[in-house]
C-alpha cells in the first residue's frame, strides 16, 4: 500500500459538522447594515428598476423599517435622501427639512437607541450636477468649499440625531473638517464612518437611479482609480489620522485585496460596502438561472468577511440576518 498522501487536506471537509467546526470566517447579523433610500413626496414604496427587490422608501415607511431591522438584529441602518428638488449647492443637504434630515429625525425616534442610525454624508443627492461637491467657476469640483458644506452636514445629521456619519464625498480633509465641527459644537459623541476606499466604479450604476440622480461628467477626480491598492490604504491612513472612528472600502467585490490590506493596518474597524451594482449582479443572475441566488449572496458575503471586513453594508442585510438566526450557515 501507498505511504502517501500524509497530508491529506480534505479529511477536514468531510462531512458538514466538521466543516462548520472549522470554518474560518462567519457572519452574524450584527455585522450587517441595510442601506435604505428615503424619497420625499410619495406615499407608497417605488421599487427600483435596477436593483430587484430595493425600493426608494416613503418618510412614513421608516419607522416600519427600523423595527424590522431591531427584529433581524442587524448593526444599523444607513439612510439616503432623494429630494423633490436639488440645486448647484445641494441646499437639501443642511436643511433640517431636508429628506435626509427628517428621515434621519424619524429613524432615531423609532430606534430610541436599539439600532443605530447612519446617514450618508455627501452631496451628490442633492446637487444638480450630481457631483460630490460644488463646482468651482471652471468646472471643477472645488474640496474646500465642500468641506465648508459638509461640516454643516455633519452638524445637521448630529442635530437631527445620527448616531454614526457616513463620510462619502472623498474631498481630501473632510473628515478633519466634520471631527473639527462636531467637536466645536459639543458632539464629540458623533461616530464618524470614513468611506476611505472610495472607488471610481461601475458598479455605482444602479445607485443612480436608486436616488435619481443624473451625474454630468465621471467622479474620477475624487475617487480612486482601480488600478491603485497603496492608494487605497493610503487614503485609509489618512482618514484614521484625521479622526476617523471607522473606515469603509468600497465597493468591496472588487476590491478584496484593498480590504485585506486595509484591515492589516487599521488601528480603527474596517468595513466594506457590497454596492448596488454587486446586488445587482447577482440578482439578474440569479433571476436568469444562471447561478443559485442564496448560494452566491452567501458567498459573496463571506467572501468579504474573509478578506477582513467586521461590518458589512448590504442590500441583503435583512434576509441574510433571517437566514443566520435560523442558524443556516452562509456556505
Ligand atoms: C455617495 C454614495 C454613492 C454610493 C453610496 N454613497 C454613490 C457614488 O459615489 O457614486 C453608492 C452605493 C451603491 O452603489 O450601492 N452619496
Amino acid at each position: 500500500m501507498t505511504a502517501y498522501p500524509v497530508r491529506r487536506l480534505r479529511r477536514l471537509r468531510q462531512n458538514p459538522v466538521l466543516r462548520r467546526l472549522v470554518a474560518e470566517s462567519d457572519l452574524t447579523p450584527r455585522r450587517l447594515v441595510l442601506p435604505v433610500f428615503v424619497k420625499e413626496g410619495i406615499d407608497a414604496a417605488q421599487p427600483i428598476a435596477s436593483m430587484p427587490g430595493v425600493a426608494q422608501h416613503p418618510l412614513e415607511a421608516v419607522p416600519v423599517l427600523v423595527e424590522q431591522a431591531v427584529s433581524a438584529g442587524i448593526g444599523g441602518i444607513m439612510l439616503f435622501g432623494v429630494p423633490e428638488v436639488r440645486d448647484a449647492v445641494g441646499s437639501g443637504a443642511t436643511d433640517p427639512a431636508g429628506i435626509l434630515n427628517r428621515a434621519i429625525a424619524v429613524a432615531a425616534r423609532a430606534a430610541a437607541g436599539r439600532i443605530t442610525v447612519q446617514a450618508d454624508l455627501c452631496l451628490d443627492e442633492f446637487t444638480d450636477h450630481g457631483h460630490c461637491g460644488v463646482l468651482a467657476a471652471d468646472g471643477s469640483v472645488d474640496n474646500d468649499a465642500t468641506l465648508e458644506i459638509y461640516a454643516r452636514m455633519a452638524l445637521a445629521q448630529a442635530d437631527a440625531g445620527a448616531d454614526i456619519l457616513g463620510l462619502s464625498g472623498m474631498m481630501d480633509g473632510q473628515v478633519a473638517a466634520c471631527r473639527a465641527a462636531l467637536d466645536a459644537a459639543g458632539r464629540s459623541d458623533v461616530v464618524i464612518l470614513a468611506y476611505s476606499a472610495k472607488y471610481a466604479s461601475a458598479f455605482y450604476g444602479p445607485f443612480r437611479d436608486a436616488v435619481e440622480s443624473t451625474l454630468t461628467g465621471d467622479r474620477r477626480t475624487y475617487q480612486l482609480d482601480a488600478a491603485n491598492g497603496r492608494e487605497g490604504r493610503n487614503e485609509a491612513l489618512a482618514d484614521i489620522d484625521e479622526g476617523a472612528d471607522i473606515v469603509m472600502v468600497k465597493p468591496a467585490g472588487p476590491y478584496l485585496d484593498v480590504l485585506a490590506d486595509v484591515a492589516g493596518v487599521s488601528s480603527v474597524p474596517v468595513w466594506a460596502y457590497q454596492v448596488s451594482g454587486e446586488y445587482a449582479m447577482i440578482e439578474l443572475a440569479a433571476a436568469a438561472g444562471v447561478i443559485d441566488r442564496e448560494r452566491a449572496i452567501g458567498e459573496s458575503l463571506i467572501g468579504i468577511r474573509r478578506a477582513g471586513a467586521e461590518a458589512i453594508l448590504t442590500y441583503w442585510a435583512i434576509e441574510v440576518a433571517g437566514w443566520l438566526n435560523e442558524g443556516r450557515s452562509l456556505t
